[in-house]
């Protein structure tokens, strides 16, 4: 198989500064890609911004003999989001993709979820994602073959003191899935990845961890082994649409939503329901369930 080079292509990654975005950065950077390294450089739940960690990123990569810039704006507003293309555009005259990284963390029981917590999350995980790629999209198109990886999380499935994240990435689901939709005629790819890496972020993680896991996500799972999954996705060459990878210390596999097989009743009570739960309930014959494309009219 050919190398997947990225030469004359210019990627954004958001949440590059560190962690997980900044293995993406260094990967795509070191393939020949252009790259701007955004990152607000905030702590774990956003606070006390710093222009440090994307420039420090930049340095790396311009040291090793790559191409960057930084970008230092926050994914959660909409100049925010025109600046960091802008960014991408100004310095390298075009964009190919872009790696919707960035995110905040800290576990909370729910009865302490404000709304203004809720929104905060929501403001940071999905509408920057939707943000950062609304203002991409026309140079997406251009490019011929756009790509978007946007940043779940297993949370998004249910997991303790994570109510405002995990809901906040399952928005982000929701957002890959229906803008794979969108970039289906234009060209345009989006899939997720589901990451597990030990940075600063799964150090906050405590109850939800089973006993050990978190040296071992620390030792065994770097960053760098959730990055190649990136790369393939924003790559020209990927064939895949609206799909959703969990990528963590080298393994990699597909995570769907299916449709179970269920009961068709036209008599349909309430009781029905009751004694035959477990039948729609039941996993056997279930089918992943598939985007739903734009039928041609005749
Ligand atoms: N580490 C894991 O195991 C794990 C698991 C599931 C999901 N994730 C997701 O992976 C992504 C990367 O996480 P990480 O573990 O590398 O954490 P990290 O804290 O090391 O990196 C996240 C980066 O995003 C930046 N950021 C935050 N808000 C921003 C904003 N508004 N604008 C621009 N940059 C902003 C931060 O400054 C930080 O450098 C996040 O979306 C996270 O939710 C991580």
């Amino acid at each position: 198989m050919a190398r997947l080079d990225f030469t004359g292509r210019a990627v954004v990654v958001t949440g590059a500064g560190r962690g997980i975005g900044r293995a993406h950065a260094r990967l795509l950077a070191e393939r020949g890609a252009s790259v701007v390294v955004c990152d607000l450089g905030g702590d774990t739940d956003g606070g006390h911004p710093s222009t440090a960690p994307a420039e420090e990123v930049v340095k790396e990569i311009t040291e090793a003999g790559g191409i960057a810039v930084a970008s230092t704006e926050s994914v959660a507003t909409e100049e925010g989001a025109a600046a960091i293309v802008g960014t991408a555009v100004g310095s390298f005259g075009r964009l190919d993709a872009v790696i919707n990284n960035a995110g905040i963390f800290r576990p909370l029981p729910f009865t302490e979820v404000t709304p203004e917590t809720y929104r905060r999350y929501l403001d940071v995980h999905c509408l920057g994602s939707l943000l950062v790629a609304r203002a991409a999209w026309p140079h997406l198109v251009a490019s011929g073959s756009g790509r978007i990886v946007n940043t779940v999380s297993g949370s998004m499935l249910g997991v303790p003191d994570m109510v405002h994240y995990g809901s906040a990435k399952g928005a982000v689901y929701g957002l890959t899935r229906n803008l794979a939709v969108a970039g289906d005629t234009v060209g345009v790819k989006v899939n997720a990845v589901a990451p597990g890496a030990g940075t600063r972020m799964v150090e906050l993680t405590g109850d939800a961890l089973p006993p050990g896991m978190l040296e071992y996500m620390m030792t065994s799972m770097p960053p760098e082994l959730v990055a190649p999954v990136a790369a393939y996705l924003a790559h020209e060459n990927c064939t895949v649409n609206g799909e959703v990878f969990n990528v963590a210390g080298g393994q990699v596999n597909r995570m769907v939503m299916v449709n179970t097989t269920g009961i068709t009743d036209p008599g349909l009570t309430p009781e029905t329901v009751a004694e035959r739960i477990e039948e729609i309930l039941s996993p056997d014959g279930a089918l992943p369930a598939d985007l739903m494309l734009p039928q041609p009219r005749s």
